[in-house]
């Protein structure tokens, strides 16, 4: 489909550092699907549950493609519109690039160059998980809480079938939609990047991707990494 070569595991740690580690062997537009990871791995050091079978894990190489932070914001809105279109769930971003239902995460998204001019892009979807570990339970969801059918093929033939645009479409287009589907602007937030740590207002996304917030002291910083943690008041 779309030249992806999709390859099934049924457990390994990570299909990230899977395909990191054999990008050489692999070639571009490889998909590598996982049932189970042992070891799924998240933004910033942090881990992703994926030790159930209802999730869809997956990690595509993209060789010659050097652009990350694009990359990043071109894979939110592919999975978004795949969510959409497989499901008829219209969920929201958060930037970076988590995906959200019903003010609860369904998805995350990880970019990594591979070192060799390369980038894997690795999605994590709760499709049908129905217990969630003790410390993600009430900020996690899954696509199968909402919908009946939720099937992992399902929505990986609907990724696979919009990445191909999401990676070609004009990035002014892919801009306007991340933007139009990204909830956290005019919120008040907490930044967290590198040692930093103080609460901002996200005044807007730049064209880059870029996340622009207001500190409390008045001043504006850009963003183009890091994360951000939603304040509920
Ligand atoms: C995040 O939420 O911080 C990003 C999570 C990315 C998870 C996916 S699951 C498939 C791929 N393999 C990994 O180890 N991580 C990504």
């Amino acid at each position: 489909m779309n030249g992806f070569i999709i390859k099934k595991y049924q457990k390994m740690a990570s299909t990230n550092t899977f395909l990191k580690e054999n990008a050489h062997n692999f070639s571009d537009r490889t998909v590598i699907v996982a049932d189970i990871q042992t070891g799924g791995r998240g933004r910033l050091g942090k881990t992703f549950h994926s030790e159930d079978k209802g999730g869809l894990y997956m990690s595509v190489l993209l060789k010659g493609y050097d652009a990350p932070q694009e990359l990043t914001v071109r894979a939110a809105v592919c999975v978004h519109r795949a969510i959409e279109k497989a499901f008829g769930l219209s969920c929201a971003v958060k930037w970076v690039n988590d995906i959200y239902y019903n003010g609860k995460k369904l998805c995350g998204i990880l970019c990594e160059r591979t070192g060799d001019g390369s980038i894997i892009c690795g999605i994590g979807v709760n499709v049908h998980e129905r217990d969630f570990p003790d410390e993600i339970k009430d900020i996690a969801c899954s696509i199968g809480d909402y919908v009946d059918d939720a099937d992992k093929d399902r929505l990986l033939e609907a990724i696979l079938a919009d990445m191909d645009k999401a990676l070609s479409d004009d990035f002014k287009e892919i801009m306007a939609y991340y933007k139009a589907k990204c909830f956290v602007i005019g919120m008040k937030v907490r930044v967290l990047v590198g040692l930093d740590d103080y609460e901002a207002l996200v005044l807007d996304i730049a064209d880059d991707g870029n996340l622009i917030v207001m500190k409390d002291d008045g001043t504006a910083a850009s963003l183009n990494s890091g994360e951000i943690v939603l304040k509920l008041k």
